[in-house]
């Protein structure tokens, strides 16, 4: 069964398919209105959300299905213990597709083991965010008019902001990108991102705390926000929480062509004033989202009809070694065995966080 667990289980050829399904659906969107009749949609957020949940739904309505789910953990039997695993297995009873965000990192790979119908992580805790690169690759197709030779800032919360991990992940894949990391130390992005993306495939990047130096160099700025649910010290976050703040003032540093995008919600960290300016495309980007997860949907859809296709990967676990990351969903659900492989940059990683074991 075919699931969107990390974006790089679609290959480039895949993204760029979904990529043109979306623009299709923005030309024609009568072309689709009956694509997902009778077929349902769950979103199980155990997590807040507004674009993401909601955009989802808007899709499924958009093509002719239906959606049902809940908006928050203590509204589902998880705040009664049940297991992902179970709630996966009674879910694929009642839907043809689920959409999970959880804070647990790993928990819709746990779902998508233990489903009969594709899952969609709609964000793993500090993780990944698959769903929200969809609509990044669009937004930057749409405003650049190309995926290639640019260069991509990235600043503020790179450690936990999800959304960063899977965006560099999928722009790695393309010829001619080049990465400026912007944050504060404490911010860095993991180590599981730097060794097994940007240093495995050679990627060019460059590590700085000052946006105002970055701008003038950028083709696209990633804005993200300090990811204030995933800190452990209030304190570190009352010191982080204002480390950026883009204006219009330091919007006269950057490219005339360059375009500014934020997964949104913003807190402080880009001014009202600067949404007037033509390049901002944050509100533009959330639109694109929902056309992102209408193709994503249909094109998933299309795969269940093939159930064989993508079985799980059983080989190269191995057992005997404890994954130590607290978030991690291993640390929870009693049952789920530590299990761990060798990633790519050839260091045996747990199998749901992608942390080192
Ligand atoms: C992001 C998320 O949830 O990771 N939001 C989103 O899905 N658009 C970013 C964030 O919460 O800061």
């Amino acid at each position: 069964m075919r699931s969107l667990i990390s974006i790089l289980d679609f290959t480039n050829d895949e993204l760029d398919q979904l990529i043109a399904t979306a623009k299709d659906i923005i030309a024609n969107p009568e072309k689709y209105w009956d694509c997902c009749k009778h077929k349902k949609l769950a979103t199980l957020f155990f997590e807040p959300s507004t674009r993401t949940r909601l955009s989802f739904e808007a899709a499924m309505i958009e093509l002719g299905g239906s959606v049902i789910g809940f908006s928050q953990a203590s509204s589902s039997s998880a705040s009664k213990g049940e297991s992902m695993a179970d709630t996966a297995k009674i879910l694929s009873c009642y839907v043809d597709i689920m959409a999970i965000r959880h804070p647990r990192e790993g928990a819709p790979y746990v779902a998508s083991r233990n489903a009969s119908v594709p899952v969609i992580n709609a964000g793993d805790g500090g993780h990944n965010h698959p769903t929200q690169t969809l609509a990044d690759l669009l937004t930057i197709s749409r405003e650049m008019g190309r995926l290639d030779d640019m260069t991509i800032g990235l600043c503020g919360d790179l450690k936990y902001g999800r959304t960063v991990h899977s965006l560099i992940e999928a722009m790695s894949r393309h010829t001619g990108i080049k990465f400026v990391l912007i944050s504060p130390a404490e911010l860095a992005l993991p180590d599981y991102v730097i060794q097994n993306t940007l240093e495995k495939h050679h990627i060019p990047y460059e590590v700085t705390t000052s946006l105002e130096d970055a701008l003038p160099h950028l083709d696209v700025l990633y804005m993200t926000r300090i990811q204030q649910e995933r800190f452990d010290d209030v304190e570190e976050y009352n010191r982080l929480k204002d480390s950026y703040v883009l204006n219009t003032e330091k919007m006269k540093l950057a490219k005339e062509k360059m375009c500014v995008l934020h997964p949104l919600p913003r807190v402080n960290e880009i001014s009202v004033a600067v949404d007037d300016d033509p390049r901002a495309a944050y509100f533009r980007q959330a639109l694109n989202g929902k056309y992102m997860r209408m193709a994503l949907i249909l094109k998933l859809l299309e795969e269940a009809k093939d159930p064989e296709k993508e079985a799980i990967r059983t080989d190269g676990l191995v057992y005997d070694r404890i994954c130590t990351n607290p978030k991690c969903i291993c640390q929870v659900e009693q049952e789920l065995r530590h299990t761990a492989r060798v990633s790519e940059d050839g260091v045996l990683r747990c199998i749901y966080c992608e942390q080192k074991v």
